[in-house]
């Protein structure tokens, strides 16, 4: 089997992490006990470029329980959990192109080497499999069925290919469902988030200022749970709705050219580039800290940081600091890369069971419906989404109620006034 790792002696320290994971995902559980009677997926090629973490590693072993012959490498250079990998490869027999730290060379190279799986389904996170097949692997898109894409920023991208008449073929985006965005864009980034800074820093989050840029579906969870620990939080924004909706939510809401003079801490998740640049840096309080949850490391302008800079060293695993020409200093967080998995482990295995549910079903949806699909990017069918829901609700044991007959016909009708 051909695959490319750290290290395979690692692999029972990781197989023991994907069991733990796995307690945490029964939806995902009850999809593949399924899989295993019916094989939706099989004799099906699927090359996947995701986060190689525990949860993943849980989808790729579903994934092949349904029949699919799946390969995985990794979605972004430092989010690579290397005894996963290791477990993946020898526990799994599933091959794994992925090493935690990989300069850009090796992320492409084992890009490359995921796609010479030739593929009939591609999965990513951030759209980087199928941009590849489109620029520099043309020859694989006669074999490819479809593919399903995991974030926001990824969905962006595809978007503009389908409306530029590029993309080759259909997507499904699971970043759109609710169980997805909802749930892991909120509640997971949320929370893993902090627990990248925090493990990264070490510091108290209580009574400081915590300035998050962007007020969406993860900004509105890393929003909630610094506030929840005690943060004086600031919210920018350059969308007049959502900067209404964080007023509205208890947020002081400002410019970026005010936060950054006042900020402890500074979190980007925009999907944008350059939220945080050269003259945000130069107002910067001596020690800020200044870390990236969006999915690619460009939200922060680090080539500024560091032009203006007299000074960088490591001082602590993940923290870099910057001593600016006027001597303050900018602790900056994993290199920009999404702090929730360069410094921690991602989402929790509970946020990833939906997420991961809808791959999972979008991929088998794919493997039944795709010739049907045009060349466009679609929502995960509502149907996967509601049934989502509905097993992870019982999953947690939690009932709900019905509509009866008289409120179906209520709702259907118009007939009906005070
Ligand atoms: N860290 C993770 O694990 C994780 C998980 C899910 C999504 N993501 C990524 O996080 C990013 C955000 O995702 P989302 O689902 O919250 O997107 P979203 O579209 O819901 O929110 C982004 C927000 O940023 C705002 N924005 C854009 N440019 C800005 C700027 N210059 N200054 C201030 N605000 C600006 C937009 O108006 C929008 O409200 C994406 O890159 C996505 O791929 C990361």
């Amino acid at each position: 089997m051909n695959y490319d790792i750290k290290d395979i002696r690692l692999a029972d320290k990781g197989l023991l992490r994907i069991e733990w994971a796995q307690a945490g995902m029964p939806v995902l559980g009850l999809v593949k006990k399924r899989f295993k009677k019916e094989r939706p997926l099989k004799g099906i090629r699927v090359s996947a470029c995701l986060h190689v973490t525990t949860e993943t590693a849980n989808l790729m072993d579903a994934l092949k329980t349904g029949g699919a012959d799946a390969v995985l490498c990794a979605s972004n250079p430092l989010s690579t959990q290397d005894d996963v990998a290791a477990a993946l490869v020898e526990h799994f027999k599933i091959p794994v192109f992925a090493i935690k730290g990989e300069d850009s060379d090796t992320y492409y190279r084992h890009i490359r080497s995921a796609l010479a799986h030739r593929p009939m389904i591609t999965m990513d996170d951030g759209a980087d499999l199928v941009s590849t097949v489109h620029s520099s692997a043309k020859e694989l898109i006669k074999e490819i069925i479809g593919g399903t894409e995991e974030t926001t920023t990824g969905v962006i991208r595809l978007r503009s290919m389908a409306r530029q008449g590029v993309l080759k073929f259909p997507i499904i985006s699971v970043n759109d469902a609710n169980t997805k965005h909802f749930f892991d864009n909120r509640y997971g980034t949320g929370q893993s988030t902090l627990d990248g800074i925090l493990r990264a820093t070490n510091r108290l989050i209580a009574g400081t200022v915590f300035v998050i840029v962007g007020y969406g579906w993860c900004g509105r969870g890393v929003a909630m749970r610094a506030k929840g620990m005690g943060a004086d939080v600031v919210i920018t924004e350059v969308d007049p709705l959502k900067a209404l909706e964080a007023v509205m939510d208890g947020y002081r809401v400002m410019p970026m050219s005010e936060a950054a003079r006042i900020g402890d801490f500074f979190v980007t998740v925009t999907g944008n580039i350059n939220a945080i640049r050269r003259e945000h840096f130069e107002v910067m309080k001596d020690g800020a800290v200044v870390a990236n949850s969006g999915h690619f490391n460009v939200e922060i302008d680090i080539p500024s940081l560091k032009k203006i800079s007299k000074k960088e060293r490591q001082i602590r695993e993940f923290v870099y600091e910057y001593t600016l020409t006027n001597s303050r200093r900018i602790n900056l967080l994993g290199e920009g890369r999404l702090i929730n998995l360069a410094a921690a482990e991602g989402h929790p295995p509970s946020v990833m069971d939906m997420s991961f549910c809808n791959q999972a079903l979008s991929a088998e949806y794919l493997a039944k419906s795709a010739r049907k699909l045009e060349r466009k990017v679609y929502p995960v069918p509502a149907a996967i989404d509601q049934e989502i829901a509905r097993l992870k609700l019982s999953a947690m044991g939690i009932e709900i109620d019905k509509l009866t007959q008289e409120q179906k016909k209520y709702m259907a009708s118009w007939e009906m006034g005070t």
